[in-house]
């Protein structure tokens, strides 16, 4: 869905959304489709791609704040379509920081030594939480899933920290209801046709997440002999152009120095990473030896993120 589309449902102009966003494109799910398929996608690649067998992989863990069941969960249903049969599965709420999140809980399974492979795929459908006509909202996101798989690599390479946080003070922030309506979401939504689309304090956002970037960058590569300039590239949260911008001006760095797949994409919450990841990867950007940041923020508030080494 281009911004020309959107113009012609929502009162909102391409020029205003590439300027205050950085945003040309979404791609959207098909009406009524369910999200795993996409998922499922992401995850067959990435075991394909990482060339160990389905049945090798300990645990799948998912990232989603738009699963298509409460149970099963998605983690389960990625298990059966992929053959990945011994392993343990679950979903992962972090909201935009999931991937990082699951990045970390994989890491410890991996570093203990209690899993060798973990899959790890983020997969989110925010069109189906969005009220098409909410402009603030609806031309931010877009869907999308990635997935990696996760394990063992040689000494001094692969995820070298993580760094994760959250701020339940600020809950009310960014909602998406589920099962419970509280009067406050009710009211923020009465003029939504979607009852349960997301409601967001953009500005608030946009001010904490400026700030939330570079600090998040800054912690994880304290106490590590990886510094601003070894880092070849920083791989944020895609939600916009500007607060990338303002981060990067923040942390003194060069706007290039930092991947960005927004233009085509959107927002597509925890998944940004992951695509941005394999788009760098599959653009030949990446060698091995390069230093990257993975930075993300997002609804609970949570934050994020991993300093690592590539190793492929
Ligand atoms: N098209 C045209 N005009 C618009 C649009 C639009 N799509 N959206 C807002 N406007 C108008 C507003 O109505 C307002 O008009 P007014 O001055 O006449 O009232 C004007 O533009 C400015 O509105 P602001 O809300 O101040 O615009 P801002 O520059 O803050 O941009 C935005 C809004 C894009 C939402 C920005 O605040 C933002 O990106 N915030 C962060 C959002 C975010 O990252 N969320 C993360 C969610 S992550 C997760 O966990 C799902």
């Amino acid at each position: 869905m281009t911004n020309a589309d959107l113009e012609k449902i929502v009162d909102t102009s391409d020029e205003w959304i590439l300027k205050r966003t950085g945003i040309s494109e979404r791609r959207i799910l098909e009406e009524n489709s369910p999200l795993y398929p996409l998922a499922v996608e992401a995850s067959r690649q990435a075991i394909k791609d990482s060339g160990i067998l389905p049945e090798d992989i300990d645990l799948v863990i998912v990232t989603t704040s738009t699963p298509d069941f409460l149970t099963p969960s998605t983690s389960c249903i990625i298990q059966k379509e992929t053959g990945a049969k011994n392993a343990a599965a679950f979903d992962l709420v972090a909201a935009c920081s999931g991937f990082v999140y699951g990045m970390t809980v994989a890491k410890q399974f991996i570093e203990t030594g209690y899993y060798k492979n973990v899959l790890l795929v983020s997969s989110e459908g925010m069109t189906k939480v969005i009220d098409w006509s909410d402009r603030k909202s609806c031309v931010l996101f877009g869907d999308g899933a990635g997935a990696v798989v996760l394990g063992k690599v040689e000494e001094g390479y692969g995820i070298l920290s993580t760094f994760i946080g959250a701020d339940g003070e600020a809950n009310q922030l960014i909602t998406i209801p589920c099962l419970h309506m509280s009067d406050d979401d009710m009211k923020r939504r009465e003029n939504f046709e979607n009852k349960i689309a997301l409601w967001q304090d953009g500005q608030e956002v946009f001010k904490f997440a400026v700030k939330i970037m570079p600090y998040a960058t800054e912690k994880v590569i304290e106490n590590t002999d990886v510094s601003l300039d070894d880092v070849k590239y920083i791989i944020p949260h895609q939600a916009n152009s500007r607060i990338i911008e303002g981060a990067a001006k923040r942390l003194g760095i060069a706007f290039e120095k930092i991947y960005t797949t927004i233009k085509k994409y959107g927002n597509i919450s925890s998944a940004s990473i992951p695509v941005a990841m394999d788009s760098a990867y599959r653009e030949k950007c990446l060698s091995k030896g390069d230093n990257l940041v993975l930075v993300a923020f997002g609804g609970g508030l949570t934050w994020g993120s991993a300093l690592v080494r590539w190793s492929k």
